[in-house]
């Protein structure tokens, strides 16, 4: 008889009781309306996972405010009445199906490739992206732009857009928010040395580095009492798969220590696998340094679709959970999968093409089932 895999086993945090500990990562579909209200379509997407048994749904980069944060065209938002109704029936559809969502808010910062309200890009210092743009996302003629440096009150309209956006997510019925701290977005850029110059008390030091995430965490927290605040962390980006937190594992023990208030942790590897990203030189995994730096609940992200990785992720005590994402897009009944013992469908890419939207991804799913 085979032995279960540890994936499958019941997970309880806070207020949360997973059935399992499969997690459906954040992932951008830019399949919102114009003005950022999410669709039908959207509610039947994220309905699906539910039902195919995750324990927990994450959803894409949500934007926050009208101002500055929007990341991309037809990315949904949590900042109008429109947009609340929208997302309450995402909600409700994945409640039905037995699952907690969990809203993902994401400010862009410099990485933004399409703002609907015709502003500038914002970031900690006036520093050109590195990389190029992804064109399945939109197209930016010319790259990315070289964004402002960020006044004082550019912080309080960052800081109290996260707020705005998390009371929001609670109206809309979610059950939690996660800070997007990962990838290259704007607290991303706060916390890498090459985006961030600012000789004042939100540059130099890693200690100075994380304070604005750990401040809209704290901020949060003050205005919505005991709701559920997590930040996802990285140290690759959407631009730059190869960066390390320069100082190892000591940057890391700073960062996950002043996130210590949040629910959870969620740690990323953008463009990577965890393997290949979650050792530091002295063999400890960012994740492990992260629960005993933090004390708090971990998911662990990056190929865990792999059923060995993701067992010695849970087995080595490594994480407390495990997020999906290609593996999830192609087998959306991931978790039943593992408990009958089901192969897996391989993750196509050409489903993200040329756009990542969800109507790209029906127009490929017809064409592979001819
Ligand atoms: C289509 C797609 C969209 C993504 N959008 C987001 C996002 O909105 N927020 C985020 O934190 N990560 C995003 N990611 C990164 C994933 O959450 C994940 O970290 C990465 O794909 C590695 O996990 P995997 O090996 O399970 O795919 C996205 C990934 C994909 C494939």
């Amino acid at each position: 008889m085979t032995k279960a895999h540890p994936a499958l086993d019941a997970f309880a945090f806070g207020r949360f009781d997973l059935r399992n500990r499969f997690v459906v990562a954040p992932m951008t579909r830019i399949s919102a309306r114009a003005d950022g209200t999410p669709t039908p379509r959207m509610a039947e997407y994220y309905r699906e996972f539910a039902v195919g048994g995750f324990g927990l749904i994450i959803t894409e980069g949500i934007y926050p405010d009208a101002r500055h944060s929007q990341g991309y065209l037809n990315q949904p938002g949590l900042v109008t009445d429109e947009h609340v109704a929208g997302w309450r029936t995402v909600v409700d559809a994945v409640h039905d199906a037995g699952a907690p969502i969990i809203a993902q808010l994401m400010h862009a910062g410099a990485l933004s490739q399409g703002n609907s309200y015709g502003v500038e890009t914002i970031a900690p210092s006036a520093v050109a992206p590195i990389g190029k743009p992804l064109p399945e996302y939109g197209d930016v003629p010319g790259g990315w732009p070289t964004p402002r440096e960020m006044t004082a009150a550019d912080f309080d309209e960052v800081v109290d857009g996260f707020v705005a956006a998390a009371l929001n997510a609670r109206s809309a019925g979610f059950d939690g928010v996660e800070i997007h701290a990962a990838n290259g977005y704007l607290l991303d850029q706060f916390i890498t040395d090459y985006t961030n110059t600012r000789t004042d008390s939100y540059g130099g030091t890693v200690e100075n580095r994380i304070r604005l995430t750990a401040r809209i965490v704290a901020a949060i927290q003050d205005t919505l009492g005991g709701f559920p605040v997590g930040v996802r962390l990285s140290q690759t980006k959407v631009n730059d798969f190869v960066y390390r937190w320069p100082g190892a594992e000591a940057d890391a023990k700073v960062i996950f220590g002043a996130l210590a208030h949040a629910d959870y942790l969620h740690v990323a590897s953008e463009g990577r696998d965890f393997i290949e990203t979650a050792r530091f030189p002295s063999g400890q995994t960012i994740t492990a340094v992260a629960a005993e730096v933090a004390g708090r609940p971990i998911i662990a992200n990056g190929g865990m679709h792999d059923l060995a990785q993701a067992a010695d992720v849970l087995n080595g005590k490594h994480a407390d959970l495990l997020s999906v994402a290609r593996g999830a897009l192609a087998n959306p009944d991931l978790p039943h999968r593992v408990a009958a013992g089901v192969a897996q469908t391989v993750f196509d890419h050409a489903m993200l093409m040329p756009m990542a939207n969800l109507e790209c991804a029906d127009l490929w799913r017809r064409g592979t089932a001819q």
